[in-house]
């Protein structure tokens, strides 16, 4: 069985794409990954993924319209990414402004989403698959909450963000999903062992489980989305606590489904 995390914040901005494309990267070292664009209003994985529009055969966006099935959108990055061992599948979201608006209007149907990441899983034997989100509570955000098996909530520790954060893992106690408490962008003024000493304490209180606290770095924001800054920069101190996620992230959910081999 394939296991979905799905990666979100309440407010904008927080680096859920950053964090989802990074995950992947270092996840997909050892297993089969697939990468889901759920940010249908505002995609942006492709660009840290290096995807041109000329090998966007269909989109997420299609199949939810009806247009298009699981098996049109898979994009494999495997050896793009040169994983010898695991491997990388990405589904784009639509950018077209015009299929936006069409799929506002239409809504999107939880059957339709549960049966594509079935069908994207079981047709790449994944091992996991993880989906990038709108930030803030919307339709399609608590869609992918009900169909994941784990939510990974991105927070600056600004005080809006963290008001927002306990808002969500409210919202994913009523799906009864267990919640990863992630700090991101971290600012210099604060010290990185305070940080996490307040995400392990908000996590207690939030009946979360802490996950990772990342320092805000000029080098991944000057990296402007170029890339997924782990598989370039695979020594730097932002490839180590990603690869600490990731570690935590499997051990965690190793109990909840077998994975496929
Ligand atoms: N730890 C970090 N340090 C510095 N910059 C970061 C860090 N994490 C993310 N960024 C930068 O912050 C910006 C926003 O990140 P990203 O697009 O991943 O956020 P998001 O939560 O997906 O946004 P949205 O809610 O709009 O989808 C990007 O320029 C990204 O490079
Ligand atoms: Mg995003």
């Amino acid at each position: 069985m394939t296991k979905v995390i799905a990666v979100h914040s309440f407010k904008g901005g927080t680096g859920k794409t950053t964090l989802t494309a990074n995950i992947a990267a270092i996840l997909a070292k050892n297993r089969r990954v697939g990468v889901m664009d759920l940010d249908l209003s505002g995609p942006g994985l492709h660009v840290l993924f290096g995807v041109k529009k000329s090998e966007i055969k269909a989109t997420l966006t299609d199949i939810f319209l009806g247009d298009a099935t699981p098996a049109d959108v898979v994009i494999d990055l495997t050896q793009r990414f040169n994983l010898k061992k695991g491997g990388l599948f990405f589904c784009p979201a639509s950018n077209k402004v015009e299929d936006m608006l069409r799929l506002l209007k239409s809504g999107l149907e939880v059957e339709v989403f549960q049966d594509t990441i079935q069908k994207v899983g079981e047709q790449n034997k994944l091992d996991y698959i993880i989906v990038d989100t709108h930030p803030g509570v919307e339709n399609d955000t608590v869609l992918a909450m009900g169909c994941c098996d784990a939510l990974v909530l991105v927070s600056r520790v600004d005080q809006q963000d963290l008001f927002g954060t306990a808002v969500m893992v409210l919202l994913a106690e009523t799906f009864e999903k267990p919640t990863f408490l992630t700090l991101n962008m971290i600012p210099p003024g604060v010290r990185i062992k305070d940080a996490i000493k307040v995400g392990q304490e908000l996590s207690q209180l939030f009946r979360s489980r802490f996950l990772q606290a990342f320092e805000f770095q000029l080098d991944v924001i000057n990296n402007l989305s170029r890339s997924v800054f782990v598989v370039d920069n695979p020594d730097s101190s932002f490839a180590k606590k990603v690869t600490e996620a990731v570690d935590t992230l499997e051990r965690e959910l190793s109990g909840a489904t077998k994975i496929a081999n």
